[in-house]
């Protein structure tokens, strides 16, 4: 796993074409959500890494800057919008693992929460739970169990109820 670097983006753009193929939440439109958030604000290098497996391209995650508007205070956290595995590589833990590494990171640049949009069985795992228990909206009409928020730090949502104040990229 590494940061992504400019000779990656065609690649990682054919992955997220393929791993998204299939998926009936989704509007296939992942790799241009990606080329925006890259030239957006929100965007921080060391937040989007690929998989690779010897030279081939085979996962990707992009974590960018989003804000929670909180009672009295606007808190800044962190968006998990793609991740992805080429599919004949999933279930083989790659998606795993860039989660945990991008966690990891964002961690260390002194993130303290991380917001999704995702299948409620795979991120609680990781830590994930669904946001509306700590009374965090999303601007989404989606179920309560497909928004889920992760403190990286323990209690660091604790007392902040309020709406995720995504960029407007996210919108198209
Ligand atoms: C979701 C995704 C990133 C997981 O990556 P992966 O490398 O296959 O996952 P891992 O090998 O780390 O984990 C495998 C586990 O995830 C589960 N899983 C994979 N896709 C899932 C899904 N759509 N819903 C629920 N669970 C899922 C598998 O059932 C498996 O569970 P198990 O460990 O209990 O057997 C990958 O399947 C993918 O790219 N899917 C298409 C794109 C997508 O949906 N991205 C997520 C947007 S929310």
């Amino acid at each position: 796993m590494r940061t992504e670097e400019p000779q990656d983006f065609p690649e990682i753009r054919k992955l997220l074409i393929e791993a998204f193929a299939d998926e009936i939440h989704s509007d296939h439109s992942e790799q241009d959500l990606v080329e925006r958030l890259r030239a957006s604000q929100g965007y921080v290098p060391e937040l989007a890494l690929v998989a690779l497996i010897d030279a081939e391209l085979v996962g990707y995650i992009l974590l960018t800057k989003i804000e929670i508007q909180g009672v009295d205070a606007v808190h800044e956290a962190q968006a998990m919008a793609p991740v992805a595995v080429r599919p004949k590589f999933q279930n083989l833990g790659i998606g795993g693992r860039l989660i945990e590494e991008a966690h990891r990171r964002a961690k260390t640049l002194g993130f303290q929460a991380i917001v999704l949009l995702g299948h409620a069985q795979y991120y609680p795992r990781f830590g994930y739970r669904q946001a509306s228990a700590y009374g965090i909206r999303l601007p989404f009409d989606v179920p309560d169990e497909n928004a889920m928020v992760k403190e990286l730090v323990p209690g660091a949502l604790h007392g902040i109820a309020g709406e995720v104040i995504y960029p407007k990229e996210f919108f198209g």
